[in-house]
C-alpha cells in the first residue's frame, strides 16, 4: 500500500495524464454510445441507408435507357424503380446477379454490380420522389 501511494507521487504527473487520457476515453465512447442510440433507430426503418446517394444517381444512368429517367419508366414492360423501397431493389438485385431471379437482360445488367454498387444504387432510387 505504501509502496504503490509512493509509486503514484512518483509519477504524479504521469498519472494524472494517464487518467485525463482515461477519461477522454470514456468519454469519446459515451458520445459514441449515445450517436449510437440515437442513429440505430433510424437505420432500422431503412436498413440500407449506407448507400451513397450521390454515387447512384450515375451509376443509375446506365439503367436509364429501359427505366426511365430517374427510374421513372414510361413504358410498360420496364419496371418503375423510382421510390421503391431500397431494402426491395437491393434483394431483387441481388437475385438478378445471383441467377435465382431469371431475366435475360437484368442478370446480365446485375452481374457487373459490386454490392456498394446496388446500395449506391438502391439508396438513390428510393430516394426519388
Ligand atoms: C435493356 C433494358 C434494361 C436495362 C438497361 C436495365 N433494366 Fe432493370 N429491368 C428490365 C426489365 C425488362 C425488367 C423486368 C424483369 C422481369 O420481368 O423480371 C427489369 C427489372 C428490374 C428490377 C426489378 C424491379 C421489380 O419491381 O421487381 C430492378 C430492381 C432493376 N431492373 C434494376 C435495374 C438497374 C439498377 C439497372 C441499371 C444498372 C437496370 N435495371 C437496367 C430492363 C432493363
Amino acid at each position: 500500500m505504501t509502496t504503490s501511494t509512493t509509486t503514484i507521487m512518483q509519477v504524479g504527473y504521469t498519472t494524472i495524464i494517464g487518467y485525463t487520457t482515461i477519461k477522454r476515453c470514456v468519454f469519446t465512447l459515451m458520445i459514441s454510445l449515445a450517436m449510437s442510440i440515437v442513429i440505430a433507430p433510424a437505420g432500422i426503418g431503412n436498413a440500407y441507408a449506407a448507400g451513397d446517394v450521390k454515387e447512384g444517381s450515375v451509376k443509375a444512368r446506365a439503367c436509364q435507357i429501359c427505366h426511365g429517367k430517374d427510374g421513372k419508366s414510361t413504358k410498360e414492360i420496364y419496371p418503375i424503380l423510382a421510390g421503391q423501397h431500397a431494402a426491395y431493389l437491393r434483394k431483387q438485385l441481388q437475385a438478378f446477379r445471383a441467377g435465382t431471379r431469371k431475366d435475360p437482360i437484368m442478370n446480365s445488367m446485375a452481374a457487373e454490380l459490386s454490392d456498394q454498387d446496388i446500395d449506391d444504387i438502391a439508396s438513390f432510387f428510393s430516394g426519388v420522389p
